[in-house]
Protein backbone atom coordinates (compact mmCIF):
# COMPACT_ATOMS: atom_id res chain seq x y z
CA UNK A 1 0.00 0.00 0.00
CA UNK A 2 1.17 3.41 -0.89
CA UNK A 3 2.60 5.64 2.29
CA UNK A 4 2.10 8.94 1.49
CA UNK A 5 4.13 11.67 3.49
CA UNK A 6 5.36 14.69 3.01
CA UNK A 7 7.76 13.72 0.22
CA UNK A 8 5.23 11.60 -1.61
CA UNK A 9 2.22 13.72 -1.01
CA UNK A 10 -0.90 12.50 -1.49
CA UNK A 11 -2.80 13.90 -4.48
CA UNK A 12 -5.91 15.37 -2.78
CA UNK A 13 -8.92 16.77 -4.63
CA UNK A 14 -11.84 19.44 -3.72
CA UNK A 15 -15.12 18.19 -2.77
CA UNK A 16 -16.43 21.72 -1.36
CA UNK A 17 -15.37 25.22 -1.61
CA UNK A 18 -17.62 27.91 -0.16
CA UNK A 19 -16.95 31.37 0.82
CA UNK A 20 -18.07 31.80 4.25
CA UNK A 21 -18.62 35.82 4.32
CA UNK A 22 -21.57 37.59 3.40
CA UNK A 23 -21.51 39.58 -0.11
CA UNK A 24 -20.82 43.40 1.45
CA UNK A 25 -17.54 41.47 3.75
CA UNK A 26 -13.98 43.06 3.41
CA UNK A 27 -12.59 39.71 3.57
CA UNK A 28 -13.00 36.19 1.76
CA UNK A 29 -12.52 33.51 3.77
CA UNK A 30 -13.75 29.89 2.64
CA UNK A 31 -14.73 26.32 3.75
CA UNK A 32 -13.10 23.63 2.12
CA UNK A 33 -13.49 20.12 1.79
CA UNK A 34 -10.79 17.60 0.80
CA UNK A 35 -11.70 14.40 -0.70
CA UNK A 36 -8.93 11.82 1.92
CA UNK A 37 -10.35 8.99 -0.29
CA UNK A 38 -7.54 6.26 -0.14
CA UNK A 39 -5.11 8.33 1.55
CA UNK A 40 -5.09 6.34 4.59
CA UNK A 41 -4.60 9.28 6.77
CA UNK A 42 -5.46 9.43 10.21
CA UNK A 43 -5.67 13.04 11.46
CA UNK A 44 -6.91 14.11 14.67
CA UNK A 45 -8.72 17.59 15.79
CA UNK A 46 -5.57 20.20 16.05
CA UNK A 47 -3.33 18.77 13.69
CA UNK A 48 -2.77 20.36 10.53
CA UNK A 49 -2.75 20.07 6.43
CA UNK A 50 0.34 20.31 4.66
CA UNK A 51 -0.60 21.47 1.21
CA UNK A 52 1.82 22.07 -1.86
CA UNK A 53 0.65 25.04 -3.88
CA UNK A 54 1.09 25.80 -7.58
CA UNK A 55 2.12 28.80 -9.10
CA UNK A 56 -1.00 30.33 -11.28
CA UNK A 57 -0.43 29.20 -14.76
CA UNK A 58 -0.36 32.97 -16.43
CA UNK A 59 2.64 33.72 -14.41
CA UNK A 60 4.22 30.56 -15.46
CA UNK A 61 3.60 31.86 -19.00
CA UNK A 62 4.87 34.95 -18.64
CA UNK A 63 8.42 34.26 -17.15
CA UNK A 64 8.84 31.71 -20.57
CA UNK A 65 7.92 34.27 -22.57
CA UNK A 66 10.65 36.43 -20.99
CA UNK A 67 13.17 33.97 -20.74
CA UNK A 68 11.92 32.92 -24.77
CA UNK A 69 11.89 29.52 -23.35
CA UNK A 70 9.17 26.88 -24.39
CA UNK A 71 8.90 25.59 -20.83
CA UNK A 72 9.81 22.35 -22.20
CA UNK A 73 13.49 22.56 -21.69
CA UNK A 74 15.09 20.10 -18.77
CA UNK A 75 16.38 21.61 -16.19
CA UNK A 76 17.63 19.87 -12.64
CA UNK A 77 15.90 20.93 -9.67
CA UNK A 78 18.88 21.73 -7.24
CA UNK A 79 17.27 20.43 -4.11
CA UNK A 80 15.72 17.01 -5.22
CA UNK A 81 18.21 16.66 -8.65
CA UNK A 82 15.67 15.37 -10.20
CA UNK A 83 15.05 16.41 -13.93
CA UNK A 84 11.69 18.47 -14.99
CA UNK A 85 11.16 20.37 -17.90
CA UNK A 86 11.19 24.31 -17.13
CA UNK A 87 7.09 24.33 -16.80
CA UNK A 88 6.81 21.47 -14.17
CA UNK A 89 9.69 23.05 -12.09
CA UNK A 90 8.20 26.65 -12.22
CA UNK A 91 4.52 26.03 -11.65
CA UNK A 92 5.40 23.40 -8.74
CA UNK A 93 8.96 24.08 -7.16
CA UNK A 94 9.26 27.60 -7.07
CA UNK A 95 8.13 30.41 -4.92
CA UNK A 96 7.65 33.04 -7.85
CA UNK A 97 6.61 35.56 -5.32
CA UNK A 98 10.30 36.16 -3.12
CA UNK A 99 12.87 37.29 -5.33
CA UNK A 100 16.44 36.16 -3.79
CA UNK A 101 19.34 38.35 -3.66
CA UNK A 102 21.86 35.67 -5.40
CA UNK A 103 19.02 35.88 -8.24
CA UNK A 104 19.60 39.69 -8.21
CA UNK A 105 23.14 39.53 -8.37
CA UNK A 106 22.44 38.01 -12.13
CA UNK A 107 21.88 41.30 -13.60
CA UNK A 108 24.41 43.15 -14.45
CA UNK A 109 21.97 46.60 -14.67
CA UNK A 110 20.98 46.25 -11.22
CA UNK A 111 24.36 46.26 -9.65
CA UNK A 112 24.11 49.71 -8.60
CA UNK A 113 20.74 49.17 -6.92
CA UNK A 114 21.94 45.96 -5.13
CA UNK A 115 24.98 48.20 -3.34
CA UNK A 116 22.36 50.36 -1.98
CA UNK A 117 21.01 48.22 1.14
CA UNK A 118 17.74 50.28 1.36
CA UNK A 119 16.65 50.21 -2.44
CA UNK A 120 17.78 46.64 -2.85
CA UNK A 121 15.30 45.81 -0.19
CA UNK A 122 12.35 48.15 -1.64
CA UNK A 123 12.74 46.86 -4.76
CA UNK A 124 12.57 42.70 -3.45
CA UNK A 125 9.25 44.04 -1.23
CA UNK A 126 7.52 45.45 -4.37
CA UNK A 127 9.00 43.20 -7.49
CA UNK A 128 8.05 39.29 -8.13
CA UNK A 129 10.01 37.46 -10.54
CA UNK A 130 7.74 37.70 -12.87
CA UNK A 131 8.52 41.96 -13.03
CA UNK A 132 12.36 41.31 -12.28
CA UNK A 133 12.18 38.62 -15.77
CA UNK A 134 10.02 40.84 -17.85
CA UNK A 135 11.98 44.29 -16.74
CA UNK A 136 15.53 42.73 -17.13
CA UNK A 137 14.97 39.80 -19.61
CA UNK A 138 18.88 39.25 -19.67
CA UNK A 139 20.36 37.37 -17.04
CA UNK A 140 24.21 36.25 -17.54
CA UNK A 141 24.02 32.82 -16.34
CA UNK A 142 22.93 29.78 -17.97
CA UNK A 143 19.29 28.46 -17.52
CA UNK A 144 20.37 25.55 -15.29
CA UNK A 145 22.09 28.40 -12.78
CA UNK A 146 19.40 30.81 -13.15
CA UNK A 147 17.09 28.30 -11.96
CA UNK A 148 19.04 27.93 -8.96
CA UNK A 149 19.30 31.22 -7.12
CA UNK A 150 15.25 30.63 -7.43
CA UNK A 151 13.43 30.07 -3.93
CA UNK A 152 11.50 26.52 -3.32
CA UNK A 153 7.79 25.98 -2.81
CA UNK A 154 7.83 25.11 0.58
CA UNK A 155 4.23 23.31 1.68
CA UNK A 156 1.22 25.66 3.17
CA UNK A 157 -0.28 24.95 6.57
CA UNK A 158 -3.80 24.82 7.47
CA UNK A 159 -5.60 23.99 11.01
CA UNK A 160 -7.95 21.13 10.90
CA UNK A 161 -11.65 22.42 11.11
CA UNK A 162 -13.18 18.48 11.20
CA UNK A 163 -13.76 15.72 13.51
CA UNK A 164 -12.26 12.39 11.21
CA UNK A 165 -15.26 10.36 13.57
CA UNK A 166 -17.27 12.57 11.74
CA UNK A 167 -16.38 12.50 8.00
CA UNK A 168 -13.68 9.64 8.37
CA UNK A 169 -12.98 10.09 4.14
CA UNK A 170 -12.20 14.10 3.93
CA UNK A 171 -11.10 16.85 6.24
CA UNK A 172 -12.44 20.45 6.09
CA UNK A 173 -10.18 23.65 6.27
CA UNK A 174 -10.69 27.60 6.84
CA UNK A 175 -9.38 29.53 4.52
CA UNK A 176 -8.69 33.03 4.50
CA UNK A 177 -6.83 34.81 1.00
CA UNK A 178 -4.63 37.93 1.34
CA UNK A 179 -4.36 39.94 -1.60
CA UNK A 180 -3.09 43.75 -1.50
CA UNK A 181 -2.03 46.21 -4.27
CA UNK A 182 2.10 46.46 -4.21
CA UNK A 183 4.21 47.73 -6.37
CA UNK A 184 1.60 49.27 -8.87
CA UNK A 185 -0.26 45.75 -9.06
CA UNK A 186 -2.14 43.25 -6.70
CA UNK A 187 -0.18 40.40 -5.04
CA UNK A 188 -1.30 37.29 -3.91
CA UNK A 189 -0.43 34.70 -1.35
CA UNK A 190 0.06 32.22 -2.91
CA UNK A 191 -0.98 28.81 -0.51
CA UNK A 192 -4.60 30.27 -0.03
CA UNK A 193 -4.72 31.81 -3.82
CA UNK A 194 -4.07 28.13 -4.82
CA UNK A 195 -6.85 26.53 -2.78
CA UNK A 196 -9.54 29.51 -3.00
CA UNK A 197 -9.06 30.79 -6.48
CA UNK A 198 -7.15 28.35 -8.80
CA UNK A 199 -7.70 25.00 -7.89
CA UNK A 200 -10.51 23.67 -9.42
CA UNK A 201 -13.34 21.48 -7.43
CA UNK A 202 -13.27 17.80 -8.36
CA UNK A 203 -10.46 18.33 -10.88
CA UNK A 204 -7.16 20.01 -9.73
CA UNK A 205 -4.84 17.72 -7.53
CA UNK A 206 -3.66 19.39 -4.10
CA UNK A 207 -0.23 17.55 -3.00
CA UNK A 208 -1.67 16.82 0.84
CA UNK A 209 0.05 14.95 3.78
CA UNK A 210 -0.69 15.30 7.86
CA UNK A 211 1.29 17.66 9.81
CA UNK A 212 0.10 16.35 13.47
CA UNK A 213 0.39 18.47 16.77
CA UNK A 214 1.64 16.30 19.98
CA UNK A 215 0.03 18.76 22.48
CA UNK A 216 -2.87 20.96 21.07
CA UNK A 217 -5.36 18.22 21.53
CA UNK A 218 -9.08 17.84 23.61
CA UNK A 219 -7.95 17.11 26.59
CA UNK A 220 -7.99 12.88 27.58
CA UNK A 221 -10.30 13.37 30.16
CA UNK A 222 -14.28 13.95 28.87
CA UNK A 223 -15.03 15.66 31.79
CA UNK A 224 -11.83 18.56 31.60
CA UNK A 225 -13.60 22.00 30.52
CA UNK A 226 -12.17 23.82 27.70
CA UNK A 227 -11.82 27.64 26.97
CA UNK A 228 -10.79 27.95 23.26
CA UNK A 229 -9.97 31.72 22.16
CA UNK A 230 -9.75 31.66 17.87
CA UNK A 231 -10.25 35.11 16.11
CA UNK A 232 -10.46 34.84 12.29
CA UNK A 233 -9.49 31.57 11.36
CA UNK A 234 -7.99 30.91 14.57
CA UNK A 235 -11.37 29.42 14.92
CA UNK A 236 -10.51 26.58 12.66
CA UNK A 237 -9.63 24.04 14.73
CA UNK A 238 -12.09 24.63 17.16
CA UNK A 239 -14.74 23.07 14.88
CA UNK A 240 -13.04 20.20 15.21
CA UNK A 241 -13.15 19.68 18.79
CA UNK A 242 -16.60 20.38 19.49
CA UNK A 243 -17.61 18.20 16.77
CA UNK A 244 -14.97 15.37 18.72
CA UNK A 245 -16.45 16.27 21.73
CA UNK A 246 -20.10 16.12 20.36
CA UNK A 247 -19.05 12.25 18.85
CA UNK A 248 -17.34 11.60 22.35
CA UNK A 249 -20.61 12.58 24.52
CA UNK A 250 -17.85 14.67 26.17
CA UNK A 251 -19.43 15.93 29.55
CA UNK A 252 -16.59 19.03 29.74
CA UNK A 253 -18.14 22.05 29.60
CA UNK A 254 -17.16 24.17 26.56
CA UNK A 255 -16.30 27.82 25.98
CA UNK A 256 -15.52 29.94 22.84
CA UNK A 257 -14.19 33.10 22.09
CA UNK A 258 -14.38 34.03 18.52
CA UNK A 259 -13.97 37.11 16.69
CA UNK A 260 -13.97 38.30 13.05
CA UNK A 261 -14.86 42.27 11.38
CA UNK A 262 -18.40 42.63 11.45
CA UNK A 263 -21.38 40.07 12.81
CA UNK A 264 -23.56 40.61 9.71
CA UNK A 265 -20.70 39.05 6.94
CA UNK A 266 -17.75 37.13 8.82
CA UNK A 267 -19.38 34.99 11.74
CA UNK A 268 -17.75 31.61 10.33
CA UNK A 269 -19.91 28.59 10.89
CA UNK A 270 -22.44 30.53 12.81
CA UNK A 271 -25.44 28.20 12.61
CA UNK A 272 -23.18 25.69 14.20
CA UNK A 273 -21.72 27.36 16.90
CA UNK A 274 -25.34 29.40 17.77
CA UNK A 275 -27.33 25.47 17.55
CA UNK A 276 -24.31 24.26 20.41
CA UNK A 277 -25.33 27.30 22.26
CA UNK A 278 -28.80 26.94 22.25
CA UNK A 279 -28.42 23.50 23.02
CA UNK A 280 -26.46 24.38 26.31
CA UNK A 281 -23.32 22.56 24.58
CA UNK A 282 -21.05 26.15 23.90
CA UNK A 283 -21.09 29.35 26.20
CA UNK A 284 -20.03 31.58 23.28
CA UNK A 285 -18.86 35.32 23.80
CA UNK A 286 -18.07 37.05 19.84
CA UNK A 287 -16.10 40.45 19.44
CA UNK A 288 -16.90 41.64 15.98
CA UNK A 289 -14.47 44.53 16.13
CA UNK A 290 -15.86 46.93 13.53
CA UNK A 291 -19.30 45.94 14.19
CA UNK A 292 -18.71 49.83 16.69
CA UNK A 293 -16.35 53.12 16.72
CA UNK A 294 -14.16 51.51 19.16
CA UNK A 295 -12.54 48.16 18.73
CA UNK A 296 -13.55 44.95 20.69
CA UNK A 297 -11.37 42.11 20.84
CA UNK A 298 -11.61 38.65 22.19
CA UNK A 299 -9.20 39.85 25.14
CA UNK A 300 -11.59 42.43 25.95
CA UNK A 301 -14.33 40.02 26.18
CA UNK A 302 -12.39 37.70 28.39
CA UNK A 303 -11.46 40.70 30.73
CA UNK A 304 -14.67 41.47 31.46
CA UNK A 305 -15.59 37.80 32.59
CA UNK A 306 -12.05 37.49 34.67
CA UNK A 307 -13.96 35.84 37.88
CA UNK A 308 -15.74 33.07 35.57
CA UNK A 309 -12.65 32.66 33.54
CA UNK A 310 -10.24 32.49 36.84
CA UNK A 311 -13.45 29.81 38.17
CA UNK A 312 -13.01 27.69 35.17
CA UNK A 313 -9.08 27.62 35.14
CA UNK A 314 -9.36 26.75 39.05
CA UNK A 315 -11.84 23.82 37.95
CA UNK A 316 -8.47 22.69 35.82
CA UNK A 317 -9.45 24.16 32.23
CA UNK A 318 -7.63 24.10 29.39
CA UNK A 319 -6.75 27.06 27.48
CA UNK A 320 -6.84 27.51 23.54
CA UNK A 321 -5.02 30.31 21.96
CA UNK A 322 -4.80 30.01 18.15
CA UNK A 323 -4.51 32.40 14.82
CA UNK A 324 -2.44 35.69 14.54
CA UNK A 325 0.83 35.22 16.43
CA UNK A 326 1.88 39.04 15.88
CA UNK A 327 -0.66 40.70 18.31
CA UNK A 328 -3.75 38.94 19.26
CA UNK A 329 -1.89 35.81 20.98
CA UNK A 330 0.53 38.21 22.78
CA UNK A 331 -2.60 40.54 23.62
CA UNK A 332 -4.57 37.70 25.11
CA UNK A 333 -1.70 36.02 27.23
CA UNK A 334 -1.31 39.40 28.55
CA UNK A 335 -4.90 39.28 29.90
CA UNK A 336 -5.21 35.57 30.93
CA UNK A 337 -1.81 37.07 33.15
CA UNK A 338 -3.74 39.89 34.76
CA UNK A 339 -6.55 37.95 35.63
CA UNK A 340 -4.48 35.70 37.34
CA UNK A 341 -2.77 38.94 38.99
CA UNK A 342 -6.14 40.21 39.91
CA UNK A 343 -8.50 36.82 40.45
CA UNK A 344 -5.77 34.92 41.90
CA UNK A 345 -4.44 37.93 44.16
CA UNK A 346 -0.93 37.35 42.56
CA UNK A 347 1.86 39.67 42.55
CA UNK A 348 3.56 40.09 38.93
CA UNK A 349 5.79 37.40 39.36
CA UNK A 350 3.73 35.01 40.71
CA UNK A 351 1.33 35.34 38.18
CA UNK A 352 3.73 35.00 34.97
CA UNK A 353 5.21 32.28 36.58
CA UNK A 354 1.18 30.56 37.17
CA UNK A 355 0.82 31.46 33.35
CA UNK A 356 4.62 29.61 32.73
CA UNK A 357 3.53 26.91 34.60
CA UNK A 358 0.04 25.96 33.08
CA UNK A 359 1.83 26.82 29.48
CA UNK A 360 4.86 23.51 30.99
CA UNK A 361 1.86 21.52 32.16
CA UNK A 362 -0.30 21.65 28.90
CA UNK A 363 -3.04 23.56 29.90
CA UNK A 364 -2.53 26.86 28.26
CA UNK A 365 -1.84 25.70 24.48
CA UNK A 366 -0.86 27.92 21.65
CA UNK A 367 -0.94 27.31 17.63
CA UNK A 368 -0.56 30.47 16.13
CA UNK A 369 0.92 31.64 13.34
C1 LIG B 1 0.25 25.49 12.01
C2 LIG B 1 -0.37 26.49 11.07
C3 LIG B 1 -1.73 26.49 10.88
C4 LIG B 1 -2.32 27.41 10.02
N1 LIG B 1 -3.66 27.37 9.83
C5 LIG B 1 -4.24 28.23 8.99
C6 LIG B 1 -5.66 28.17 8.77
O1 LIG B 1 -6.37 27.36 9.38
N2 LIG B 1 -6.19 29.04 7.89
C7 LIG B 1 -5.43 29.96 7.22
O2 LIG B 1 -5.98 30.72 6.41
N3 LIG B 1 -4.08 30.05 7.41
C8 LIG B 1 -3.49 29.19 8.26
N4 LIG B 1 -2.13 29.24 8.43
C9 LIG B 1 -1.35 30.19 7.61
C10 LIG B 1 -1.03 29.52 6.25
O3 LIG B 1 -0.14 28.43 6.44
C11 LIG B 1 -0.35 30.45 5.26
O4 LIG B 1 0.73 31.08 5.89
C12 LIG B 1 -1.30 31.48 4.70
O5 LIG B 1 -2.35 30.89 3.97
C13 LIG B 1 -0.55 32.46 3.79
O6 LIG B 1 0.12 31.72 2.83
P1 LIG B 1 0.09 32.10 1.32
O7 LIG B 1 0.86 31.05 0.61
O8 LIG B 1 -1.31 32.36 0.88
O9 LIG B 1 0.85 33.45 1.29
P2 LIG B 1 2.39 33.66 0.92
O10 LIG B 1 2.58 33.41 -0.52
O11 LIG B 1 3.21 32.88 1.86
O12 LIG B 1 2.42 35.18 1.27
C14 LIG B 1 3.17 36.13 0.65
C15 LIG B 1 3.34 37.27 1.62
O13 LIG B 1 2.07 37.88 1.83
C16 LIG B 1 1.90 38.20 3.19
N5 LIG B 1 0.64 37.61 3.68
C17 LIG B 1 0.01 36.55 3.17
N6 LIG B 1 -1.16 36.35 3.80
C18 LIG B 1 -1.27 37.31 4.74
C19 LIG B 1 -2.26 37.65 5.69
N7 LIG B 1 -3.42 36.97 5.81
N8 LIG B 1 -2.03 38.69 6.51
C20 LIG B 1 -0.90 39.40 6.40
N9 LIG B 1 0.07 39.15 5.49
C21 LIG B 1 -0.11 38.12 4.67
C22 LIG B 1 3.06 37.69 3.96
O14 LIG B 1 3.84 38.80 4.33
C23 LIG B 1 3.82 36.83 3.00
O15 LIG B 1 5.19 37.04 3.10
C24 LIG B 1 -1.53 28.35 9.32
C25 LIG B 1 -0.14 28.35 9.51
C26 LIG B 1 0.43 27.46 10.37
C27 LIG B 1 1.91 27.47 10.56
N1 LIG C 1 2.26 36.15 7.61
C1 LIG C 1 1.49 35.45 6.83
O1 LIG C 1 1.88 34.96 5.81
C2 LIG C 1 0.07 35.24 7.21
C3 LIG C 1 -0.74 34.54 6.36
C4 LIG C 1 -2.09 34.31 6.71
C5 LIG C 1 -2.55 34.80 7.89
N2 LIG C 1 -1.70 35.50 8.69
C6 LIG C 1 -2.17 36.03 9.91
O2 LIG C 1 -3.01 35.06 10.50
C7 LIG C 1 -4.00 35.72 11.19
C8 LIG C 1 -5.39 35.18 10.88
O3 LIG C 1 -5.93 35.95 9.88
P1 LIG C 1 -7.50 36.10 9.78
O4 LIG C 1 -7.76 36.93 8.56
O5 LIG C 1 -8.15 34.80 9.86
O6 LIG C 1 -7.93 36.91 11.07
P2 LIG C 1 -7.34 38.21 11.78
O7 LIG C 1 -6.65 39.11 10.81
O8 LIG C 1 -6.59 37.75 12.96
O9 LIG C 1 -8.68 38.96 12.20
C9 LIG C 1 -9.67 38.36 13.04
C10 LIG C 1 -10.18 39.35 14.05
O10 LIG C 1 -9.14 39.64 14.99
C11 LIG C 1 -9.11 41.04 15.20
N3 LIG C 1 -7.82 41.47 15.73
C12 LIG C 1 -6.90 42.30 15.18
N4 LIG C 1 -5.90 42.53 16.03
C13 LIG C 1 -6.19 41.86 17.16
C14 LIG C 1 -5.54 41.74 18.41
N5 LIG C 1 -4.39 42.35 18.67
N6 LIG C 1 -6.12 40.98 19.36
C15 LIG C 1 -7.28 40.34 19.11
N7 LIG C 1 -7.96 40.44 17.96
C16 LIG C 1 -7.41 41.18 16.98
C17 LIG C 1 -9.45 41.60 13.85
O11 LIG C 1 -9.90 42.94 14.01
P3 LIG C 1 -9.53 44.16 13.04
O12 LIG C 1 -9.13 43.57 11.72
O13 LIG C 1 -10.79 44.95 12.97
O14 LIG C 1 -8.43 44.90 13.72
C18 LIG C 1 -10.60 40.69 13.45
O15 LIG C 1 -11.78 41.09 14.05
C19 LIG C 1 -3.85 37.18 10.80
O16 LIG C 1 -3.23 37.89 11.82
C20 LIG C 1 -2.99 37.22 9.60
O17 LIG C 1 -2.21 38.37 9.48
C21 LIG C 1 -0.42 35.72 8.37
Amino acid sequence: MTEYNKNNPFPAKLLERTLLNQEGSSKQTYHLKLDLSGSQMHYEPGDAIGIFPENPPTIVDSILKALKKTGKEEVVDPRSQATFSLKHFLVTKSNLIRITLPMLKQFPALHELIEDKEARKEFIENHDLEDLLTQQPNPNVSLQELISYISPMLPRFYSIASSQQKTPNSVDLLVVTFQCQQGGKMRWGLGSRFLCDQAQVGETVIPTYHHPNATFKVPKDKNTPMIMIGPGTGVAPYRAFLQERLQQKASGKNWLFFGERMRAYDFYYEDFFTELEEAGFLKLDCAFSRDQEEKVYVQHLIKKQAADIWAWIQEGAYIYICGDARHMAKDVTATLHSIAAEKGKLSDTEAKDFIRKMRQEKRLLLDVY
